[in-house]
């Protein structure tokens, strides 16, 4: 590799709170919904009630975080630590948390990368307004947000607001959706996802009244999606599946209206969200001022034309190949071409510079990966290591494709692989780890909680000290 980084390239790694803190109830804490879909696995595996208990541990990570070199860690503010209910009292203690673990960070000299947002609605929210149904929990965010803002804003510049909101707001369970009816489902998304919008605006314009030189962005899903064949109809049907997934998401962001493709989706699927007088000028109002994305696989896809047996509507993905809860575009497909991770990630590098460039072109903002890692089953040895070298395999085909796409003139601030240390997957508990440093717990047995650097650990620092000349 001959690429230079940039000079203050920012080495990082990331986390989020419901999966690295524990400590679910402590100090005020209120439930969330991330809690409330963990704890309905918790006879089988691990939930958030410890998870890597970085709220007892959070001096000691973050010295592993001093030795692996970081020079920035992304990680999220839990808003129920914060307002427990939501949207009443502001918890002191909470906000004496995160103070305590940013001025930590900053002694360090690590940057912190903050998301306010992370699949952790206050479960209060829930209760009362259906969450993101009713607009005012966009207003209960933006007052979080600026109370954030407030306490952290002196010390905090890097702001993400929702992680993933384009994938979120397609996994019922975290957005906390019940409805059976697929059109009453789709509807309540429509409407969901709006506010999300709505709350996504409201707070990047505090940011840049309150924060002096603050920096707020999005943090999206990305992916990219290879057409089956070249018939132009699975063309069509990969490039619908990142425009419906990703790119109208970001276009939003960016136009501060939805693109047409998107609207006559709503339309024809009766759908269009509640929108009031004003909405349009705030959403346009709202400059994000980079985009982070977190990129871990490719897709691909073929054209599979609506009919009876798969009408618009039906929401059939992962573990079935159907996918059309958008539009009957498109069929999930196996790429023949790549490798698979053991839980089915499809392992592409050179996907990362397909997306790096395109976004760039398309926005010509600054971009940063706020997660990219390998989730597998790590073994610790009998002598205490853990030799990862997929791993390792994983992180340098990336870093060899964001090094290309530098060459190709993109604009890339900085990198994040998830995860710092190990820590709850979203879905498969302790069974599936991504962290440079093993936490010696198993999903049903809370063992030790020691850390344990693994090889990747090692590896990766080389990495920062030469800054990216591997
Ligand atoms: C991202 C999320 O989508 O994927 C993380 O932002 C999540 O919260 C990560 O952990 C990996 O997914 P999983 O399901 O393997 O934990």
């Amino acid at each position: 590799m001959i690429t230079k980084f940039p000079k203050n390239f920012l080495w990082g790694a990331a986390s989020s709170a419901f999966q690295i803190e524990g400590g679910w109830d402590e100090d005020g804490k209120g439930m969330t919904v991330a809690d409330f879909n963990s704890f309905k696995r918790s006879d089988r595996q691990a939930d958030s009630k410890v998870a890597s208990d970085f709220y007892h541990h959070w001096k000691e990570d973050i010295g592993l975080m001093k030795e692996l070199g970081l020079k920035t860690y992304r990680f999220s503010i839990s808003w129920a630590r914060i307002i427990p209910d939501g949207d009443g009292a502001i918890n002191q203690k909470g906000i004496d948390f995160y103070s305590r673990v940013i001025d930590e960070l900053i002694a360090n000299d690590i940057v912190p990368f903050v998301t306010l947002y992370h699949f952790d609605l206050p479960y209060a929210l829930v209760e009362k307004y259906n969450g993101w149904e009713d607009r005012r929990c966009a207003y209960a965010f933006e007052r979080y947000a600026k109370v954030c803002f407030e306490a952290f804003g002196d010390r905090v510049k890097w702001w993400l607001v929702h992680n993933e909101q384009n994938l979120m707001i397609r996994v019922d369970e975290r957005m906390n959706i019940t409805e059976s009816d697929p059109w009453k489902a789709d509807k309540m998304r429509a409407q969901m996802d709006y506010h999300m919008f709505l709350a996504h605006a409201l707070a990047v314009n505090a940011c840049h009244e309150m924060v002096e030189g603050g920096k707020i962005a999005p943090a999206v899903s990305s992916t990219c999606t290879y057409p089956l064949t070249n018939r132009p109809e699975d063309v069509w049907a990969a490039k619908m599946n990142d425009w419906f997934k990703t790119n109208y998401c970001l276009d939003m962001h960016y136009y501060g209206e939805y693109p047409g493709y998107y609207m006559r989706y709503l339309k024809e699927r009766n759908i269009v969200p509640v929108m009031e007088e004003g909405d349009r000028a705030l959403l346009k109002s709202a400059k994000m001022d980079f985009i982070a994305l977190n990129y871990y696989r490719t897709l691909c896809a073929s054209y599979l034309p609506a009919d009876e047996e798969h009408p618009v509507g039906m929401r059939a993905y992962r573990g079935n190949e159907v996918d059309f809860d958008q539009y009957g575009y498109c069929r999930d497909e196996k790429n023949t071409n790549l490798a698979a991770s053991e839980y089915g990630a499809q392992i592409d590098p050179m996907g990362l510079r397909i997306v790096l460039n395109d976004y760039y072109a398309r926005y010509h903002l600054p971009l940063i990966i706020t997660e990219n890692g390998l989730g597998t089953p790590d073994v610790l040895t009998e002598d205490g290591k853990v030799h990862d070298d997929y791993r390792i395999d994983y992180i340098r085909g990336h870093v060899e494709a964001m090094a290309l796409s530098i060459e190709d003139g993109v604009e890339l601030m900085g990198y994040c692989p998830w995860s710092v240390i190990d820590l709850l997957s979203s879905h498969q508990g302790f069974r599936k780890r991504y962290g440079f440093v093993y936490v010696n717990r198993e999903d049903m047995d809370l063992k030790d909680l020691g850390r344990v650097r693994k090889d990747s650990f090692y590896w990766y620092q080389n990495v920062i000290r030469t800054n990216g000349e591997i």
